[in-house]
C-alpha cells in the first residue's frame, strides 16, 4: 500500500510527504532534485530520478509495492514557460505521459494530480467553480490543462482512476518552521512580501492599485500549504474508497487583497512593509478566488488555516532561513 510521491522534495510535495509519513502511510519519493531539496524529505526513501523514465517508475512501483501515485513533479513558472515553452511541454506533458505509462505497466492505476487554478486563465468574475471555462493564459497553464485531459483519457482508455486538484495560491510554511518555500526560486507574492519585510530586497512593487476591488489592489485566494497537504490525503482516501474520478478546486473561497497581505505582515513584523505602487501587469485579472464548495462536498475538505496563520508561518520560516 505504498504511495509514490513525485516531486516530493518540492514545496507542496514535501509537506504532503511529511503529513503522510506522520499518519503512518508508507511512501516513496521520486524527485530529480532539479528544483527540490533532499533535506526536505525525511522519514521516507528518496529516489533521485526523472518521472519521464518510465522503466524507473515501473521498477519503483514493483519494488515498493506502490498502489497509488501523488503527482507533484512539474515546472511551475508562468513566465519561464513563455520564454522556454519546450521545457514545459517536455517535462510537464511528456513527463506525465511517461509516468502514467510506467505506473500502468506495474498495474498501479490511482493518481492524485497537482493541477492549478491557472487553467481558468483570467476569469471575468469570481468565485470560480469547476464548471468555469478552461482558458489558459500561458504555456504553463496550458500544460496543466493538457495534463488534466491526458489523465482523463487514460481513465477512458486504461481505467486510470484519478483526482485533479486545482490549487489556488499555495502559501505559508509548516507551523513548526521545519518546511517552507524557497524564495530564491519562487515568484509568488508572499515570499516577495517577506523579502521586502526583511530588507532582503527593495520595497515590494504592488502591481496596480486601481482595480475595481475593495482597496484597488489585486485579489487572490491563498491556501495554507498544510491545508493543501491534508487535501491530498483526503483525495487519496476518496479514490481508494471507490469515489468517481474528480476535478476539484482547492481554495479557501475567500479573496485577499495585496494590501490585506501587507497589513497581516505588519502585525507580525511590528512596522510597515516597505512598498510602492507600480502599474498593473498586463493581463493580470482583478480578482481570482475559488468556489470551494465541491471539495467540501466530495472530499470533506475545507481550508482550516487563516490568512494570519499563513503570514505568521511564512514570516518565521523566512526569518529563520536568514540566520
Ligand atoms: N505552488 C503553487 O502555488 C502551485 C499552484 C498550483 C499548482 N501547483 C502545482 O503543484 C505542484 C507542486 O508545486 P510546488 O510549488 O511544490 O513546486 P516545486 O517546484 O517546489 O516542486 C516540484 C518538484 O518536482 C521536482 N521535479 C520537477 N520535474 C521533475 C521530473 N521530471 N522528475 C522528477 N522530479 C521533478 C522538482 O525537483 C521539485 O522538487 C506542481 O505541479 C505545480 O505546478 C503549484
Amino acid at each position: 500500500m505504498t504511495i509514490l510521491v513525485t516531486g516530493g522534495a518540492g514545496y507542496i510535495g514535501s509537506q504532503t510527504s511529511r503529513l503522510l509519513t506522520s499518519l503512518g502511510r508508507e511512501i516513496v519519493v521520486l524527485d530529480s532534485l532539479e528544483r527540490g531539496n533532499a533535506n526536505s524529505v525525511f522519514g521516507a526513501p528518496l529516489v533521485i530520478g526523472d518521472i519521464a523514465d518510465s522503466a524507473l517508475v515501473t521498477d519503483l512501483c514493483l519494488k515498493y509495492q506502490v498502489t497509488s501515485v501523488i503527482h507533484f513533479a512539474a515546472y511551475k513558472s508562468a513566465g519561464e514557460s513563455m520564454s522556454q515553452p519546450e521545457m514545459y511541454w517536455r517535462n510537464n506533458v511528456q513527463g506525465t505521459v511517461n509516468l502514467i505509462e510506467g505506473m500502468l505497466a506495474a498495474n498501479v492505476n490511482h493518481i492524485v494530480f497537482s493541477s492549478s487554478a491557472a487553467v481558468y486563465g483570467n476569469p471575468q468574475s469570481s468565485p470560480i467553480s469547476e464548471a468555469s471555462a478552461i482558458s489558459p493564459a500561458n504555456v504553463y497553464a496550458e500544460t496543466k490543462a493538457t495534463m488534466e485531459r491526458v489523465i482523463r483519457w487514460y481513465g477512458e482508455t486504461h481505467g486510470l482512476r484519478w483526482t485533479s486538484l486545482r490549487y489556488f495560491n499555495a502559501a505559508g510554511a509548516s507551523s513548526d518552521g521545519v518546511l517552507g518555500e524557497n524564495w530564491d526560486i519562487t515568484t509568488n507574492l508572499i515570499p516577495l512580501v517577506m523579502k521586502a519585510a526583511l530588507n532582503v530586497s527593495g520595497p515590494l512593487q504592488v502591481l496596480g492599485n486601481d482595480y475595481a476591488t475593495k482597496d484597488g489592489t489585486g485579489i487572490r485566494d491563498y491556501v495554507h500549504v498544510e491545508d493543501l497537504a491534508d487535501a491530498h490525503v483526503k483525495a487519496l482516501d476518496y479514490l481508494q474508497s471507490g469515489g468517481p474520478n474528480l476535478t476539484v478546486n482547492l481554495g479557501t473561497g475567500v479573496g485577499t487583497s495585496v494590501l490585506e497581505i501587507l497589513s497581516a505582515t505588519e502585525k507580525v513584523l511590528g512596522h510597515a512593509v516597505p512598498h510602492e505602487f507600480a502599474p498593473r501587469r498586463l493581463g493580470d485579472p482583478a480578482a481570482v478566488y475559488a468556489d470551494a464548495t465541491l471539495a467540501k462536498r466530495t472530499l470533506g475538505w475545507s481550508a482550516q488555516k487563516s490568512l494570519q496563520q499563513i503570514i505568521d508561518s511564512a514570516f518565521h520560516w523566512h526569518l529563520n532561513q536568514l540566520s
